[in-house]
């Protein structure tokens, strides 16, 4: 419904800031109207009954106003491309790495020295871990940030990163960087002022002067780290009250209850959108709405404010994505791709965490069946979004795939995720893997699980045994986890290092900063000057480099790897081996994953049944062609293989 109030209220800003609303911001202006009813509705839904509700609403509009009128002219033309491109990010031609800028290469000037490295391998994506100030020993890898606008000193500044973004734009790569909305460290000068009394400040968090309401949340808030920061709240001498810090005690949790913080923070937003960022990663989402008698994650006020950040970002910056950071179950996730008259209206993006927890679900028992009970679920995701797709990232595995679905395989779910957990951790004798249990929980017993790619496939015992069939298995594992995440749909992220098949690095023992995170055994400092072994064809690290890169080409090969909704699971001949069919057009790619360590057969009649229009099948993968046979004879898949079958004309 047409507003006139509102429309007079954008007029405001609109005027200050001299937009052209009939020259060459139209596009930007009929934005604006067209999305200012939702923008309103949708923050009166959350902050209608606060006493500054009216006065935040008015800078509201002016801070979007602001940000378009800051945003350079390169970046709105890419705004226009980007739009005209229909959903850019769905293309098959991304492939990324996520990355953090010390150890992966030391500073941000020496990362916009390596983008040959990247092109090399295919990689055009980049997300930088948090490089914004952040205090060295309290810092939880950069996600408790001092402050928002500033490059801490380790990476570079502003200017460093301003260059690496610009240098990428011209290479045709595109930048991904966080957002850590839903806390601040205990440094950041809002922090710091509550601490000292100011009011103001301590509306921004949630605090106490004594235990009762802390109590009365914990009782329904599950632990994040239970091991390293148990409860959700810290004792602040300083002030002698109690505040909220659902992960560590040097991470406060924001109150959004307060339309400033909300304000501020969209500020922050646009001023990252505005260093010319394609994707925001918007850490932690499930978190950012907390109420006294819920878990205080998945709360339907977020959805609210994810969806108020996507209609202000649409507006003034409309060619950045939004990647919702919620590593929740598998219902939950499906929210975030907005539910309703919301649909494929809040975060464009979100980590298909099921997807990747079940790839190792399916390496530890060679069997795919939970994973194609979940998939039910996963083929929810709205026309429009997308995944994100990954093996490992900086964080642990958690194995928080529904009990049910582990049931409709058959097995115990507890019985089940216990030898996961023994698998990966090496408490089981015979296991390959050497990992680490993260964030046990005592009271429940619940944990998730930390290490490196490689050593999770077996590759550190191989090379510690020194068995040259091992290793050989163990990059076969890596590979075919590769594949599945590379072929499945979405945009897939590796984690630096992974490409050369690094190890753990248990070094972060010794340092009294990380040693109580086993999440840093899989954060590895690169050695560049081993990177000549990429060129050595017997090491591990060129056989993995260059699988890696073959993958990424065949990926950017075939426009079926786009993600349009374009997925059929097989009937599931055989429980080894998982397989699809992705589609383009008259284009047609079956693609099986065999999860056993043995040979598996698949009836050709598998093919028949799922519509291959000719006899002919052309491996990407291992560049050969094969007929489909009878119905009584079989594919037969080398053990801890896939193949990339497409159907020839
Ligand atoms: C996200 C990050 C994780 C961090 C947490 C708290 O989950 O991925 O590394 O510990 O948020 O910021």
């Amino acid at each position: 419904m047409y507003q006139y109030q509102l429309h007079q209220q954008i007029s405001l800003p609109v005027l200050e800031h001299t937009i052209d609303v009939a020259g060459k911001d139209n596009l930007f202006y009929s934005r604006f109207l067209a999305n200012s009813s939702e923008i309103a509705d949708l923050y009166q839904s959350l902050y209608g009954n606060h006493p500054n509700a009216s006065n935040a609403f008015t800078e509201l509009l002016q801070t979007i106003t602001k940000a378009y009128a800051e945003r350079s002219e390169a970046l709105k033309l890419k705004d226009e491309e980007k739009e005209e491109s229909g959903n850019w990010f769905l293309t098959n031609q991304l492939a990324g790495m996520s990355l953090y800028v010390d150890r992966f290469c030391g500073d941000l000037k020496t990362l916009n020295t390596k983008l040959d490295y990247f092109k090399e391998l295919g990689v055009n994506f980049l997300h930088l871990m948090p490089i914004f100030e952040s205090p060295a020993g309290e810092s939880d890898g950069g996600y408790a940030v001092s402050n928002f606008r500033k490059v801490d000193p380790r990476f570079g500044d502003i200017e460093d990163l301003q260059k690496v973004q610009q240098s990428m734009s011209d290479e045709g790569m595109f930048l991904m960087i966080d957002i850590v909305l839903n806390h601040t460290s205990f440094r950041h000068e809002w922090a710091e002022k509550a601490k000292k009394g100011d009011k103001k400040y301590q509306d921004y968090f949630y605090m106490y002067d004594d235990r009762s309401l802390p109590n009365w949340y914990e009782e329904t808030m599950p632990e994040i780290f239970p091991e390293s920061a148990p409860g959700s709240f810290s004792y602040v001498p300083e002030c002698n009250k109690w505040v909220m810090s659902v992960f560590h005690n040097y991470q406060w949790d924001l109150n959004y209850q307060n339309p400033d913080v909300f304000v501020t923070m969209l500020d922050t937003i646009f001023f990252y959108a505005n260093l010319g960022v394609d994707v925001l990663r918007i850490d932690a989402p499930a978190f950012i709405w907390k109420q006294l008698g819920t878990s205080c994650q998945n709360l339907p006020q977020a959805h609210t404010l994810l969806r108020l950040i996507k209609q202000c970002v649409q507006v003034a910056a409309p060619g950045m994505a939004l990647l919702g950071e919620a590593i929740v179950a598998p219902k939950e996730i499906m929210k975030y791709f907005g539910t309703d008259r919301f649909v494929a209206k809040e975060c464009d993006f979100a980590y298909n965490a099921t997807q990747m927890a079940l790839q190792w679900d399916a390496l530890a028992t060679g069997d795919t069946r939970v994973m194609l009970a979940a998939q039910h679920e996963i083929l929810q995701k709205p026309y429009g979004c997308s995944w994100i797709t990954y093996t490992r990232c900086h964080d642990d595995i958690g194995l928080g795939y529904d009990d049910s679905m582990i049931a409709a395989a058959g097995f115990n779910a507890y019985e089940h995720r216990r030898f996961l957990k023994e698998y990966y951790s090496g408490a089981l004798p015979d296991s390959p893997a050497a990992g680490a249990l993260f964030s046990v929980n005592p009271k429940t017993q619940d944990a998730r699980i930390s290490g490196s790619l490689a050593s999770l496939c077996g590759l550190e015992k191989a090379i510690r045994k020194n068995d040259p069939e091992e290793i050989e298995r163990s990059i076969h594992k890596i590979c075919l986890m590769q594949a599945q995440s590379f072929f499945i749909g979405g945009l897939p992220i590796l984690f630096y290092g992974d490409e050369l098949g690094y190890t753990n690095d248990y070094s972060y023992l010794s340092d009294p900063a990380k040693s109580y995170d086993n999440r840093w055994m899989h954060r590895p400092v690169i050695d560049w000057s081993k990177l000549d072994r990429i060129d050595q064809p017997d090491t591990v690290e060129s056989k993995v480099f260059h699988s890696t890169k073959r993958m990424i080409e065949i990926r950017k090969k075939l426009q079926a790897f786009g993600d349009y909704k374009n997925l059929t699971w097989l009937t599931p001949y055989n429980i080894h081996v998982a397989g699809f069919i992705r589609s383009y057009g008259k284009q047609m790619v079956y693609c099986l994953f065999n999860f056993s360590g043995a040979a598996s057969y698949v009836t050709w009649y598998a093919f028949k049944t799922h519509g291959a229009t000719s006899n002919k099948l052309y491996d990407h993968w291992t560049e050969t062609e094969l007929n489909i046979g009878g119905d009584q004879e079989y594919l037969i898949i080398p053990p801890y293989s896939f193949c990339v079958l497409e159907v020839m004309k």
